[in-house]
């Protein structure tokens, strides 16, 4: 008998395994909280969307906590009875136990600790119901003017005649077949480029998106006869987009919202399957993080985005806006980002 000190005969080796046992139930009780905990979390973190994956990983970690504690539980228990059997040596087993105990517990804190930051992301949502209530007011109001179909003065034809030769011109360098645009808005400039697209390209498959539904039902009754045009109502901000598309198109959005919500969007983008996103930016500073609905001069090269790599770079010669950009990314390259960062980069605005 050596090696563990404290167990000098199969009696105390008995009540040793007791105290294990114990401290097991205490562990088991423990990950039970940190799982109920985690339900609360999913709960919310179910309407985010983006923030999916975090979600996976930890159920994952529990789950395989689960397993090891239940594995901790069995040889406890067959090591108790076999000690009140024959007083064999139990002490390497009994460090084994010991040490899996002991990084059990490590990981469980580790795990409450990333559930206090996802709580923290959860904290920064917005709820759909707001998001959407504040887009189809705009509409509704004509805050932004009655130009460009209700979308603002941006999108209205005089406004947008080097933005459509250059949309029209990535699209078919890219030589995408199909295209998500989101948000799709008032549809005032976009058909002139579809167009033209599909005068190159028979067959482009083109998908609007917006969360405002009057105006989603405004372009299906408006594009009825569009064969290859879809529209559906989508909160870019946590629902998934559609798999299939080639190009992803976001203008005059990200600007608008507040800076959590960008950065569920970039992140909804990066997990698209699509292969490029052409979307718009300022040549301005610094950002900022605003309500939802209003406005500020958006440079995704800054931080808190850094996405200080573009594929292209064109400035899309707005009139009275001559630092709107259009940045080209690959998907690839954008869900090398690290969004976690980038949300906590936006309690620092
Ligand atoms: C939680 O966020 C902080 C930054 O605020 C970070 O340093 C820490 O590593 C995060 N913890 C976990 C467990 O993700
Ligand atoms: C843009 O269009 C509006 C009418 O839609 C017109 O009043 C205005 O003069 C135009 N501006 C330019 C620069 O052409
Ligand atoms: C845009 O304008 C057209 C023509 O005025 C109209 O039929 C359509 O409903 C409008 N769409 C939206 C989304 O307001
Ligand atoms: C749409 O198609 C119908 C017949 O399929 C036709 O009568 C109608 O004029 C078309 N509308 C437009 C705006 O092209």
């Amino acid at each position: 008998m050596d090696g563990v000190r404290g167990l000098p005969d199969s009696t105390s080796k008995g009540r040793w395994l007791l105290y294990l046992l114990a401290i097991t139930a205490a562990v088991l009780l423990i990950l039970l909280m940190a799982a109920q905990t985690k339900g609360a979390a999913s709960v919310t973190l179910r309407r985010a969307g983006p923030t999916f994956a975090a979600e996976g990983e930890l159920a994952a970690t529990l789950a395989q906590l689960a397993a090891q504690i239940e594995e901790l539980k069995a040889l406890a228990e067959k090591q108790l009875e076999a000690s009140v059997q024959q007083g064999q040596d139990l002490s390497s087993e009994l460090a084994a136990l010991q040490q899996a105990q002991q990084s059990s517990s490590q990981a469980i804190a580790a795990e409450l600790a990333a559930l206090k930051n996802l709580t923290m992301t959860r904290n920064q949502q917005e709820s759909l119901a707001h998001l959407q209530a504040t887009f189809e007011g705009i509409y509704a109001e004509h805050a932004w003017g009655t130009d460009g179909n209700g979308s603002g003065s941006g999108s209205s034809l005089n406004k947008t005649v080097h933005t459509r030769e250059l949309l029209l011109k990535r699209i078919i360098d890219l030589k995408a077949r199909s295209m998500i645009d989101v948000p799709c808005g008032g549809m005032a400039w976009m058909p002139l480029v579809l167009e033209q697209v599909e005068r190159k390209q028979p067959g482009f498959r083109y998908l609007g998106l917006d969360i405002a539904r009057p105006v989603i039902e405004a372009n299906k009754v408006t594009f009825r006869n569009k064969t290859n045009w879809k529209f559906d109502v989508k909160d870019m901000t946590r629902e998934r987009l559609p798999k299939g598309y080639d190009l992803i198109h976001c203008r005059d959005a990200l600007q608008h919202l507040s800076c959590p919500m960008i950065v569920n969007a970039l992140h909804n983008f990066a997990l698209s399957g699509a292969k490029y996103l052409l979307v718009g930016s300022y040549d301005a500073q610094p950002n900022q993080n605003i309500k939802s609905g209003d406005y500020f001069a958006i440079n995704l090269r800054l931080p808190p985005f850094s996405l200080s790599n573009p594929d292209a770079i064109a400035s899309e010669n707005t009139p009275g806006e001559e630092n709107k950009l259009q940045l080209l990314y690959r998907i690839s390259e954008l869900a090398k980002k690290d969004f976690d960062v980038m949300r906590l980069g936006c309690d620092a605005l």
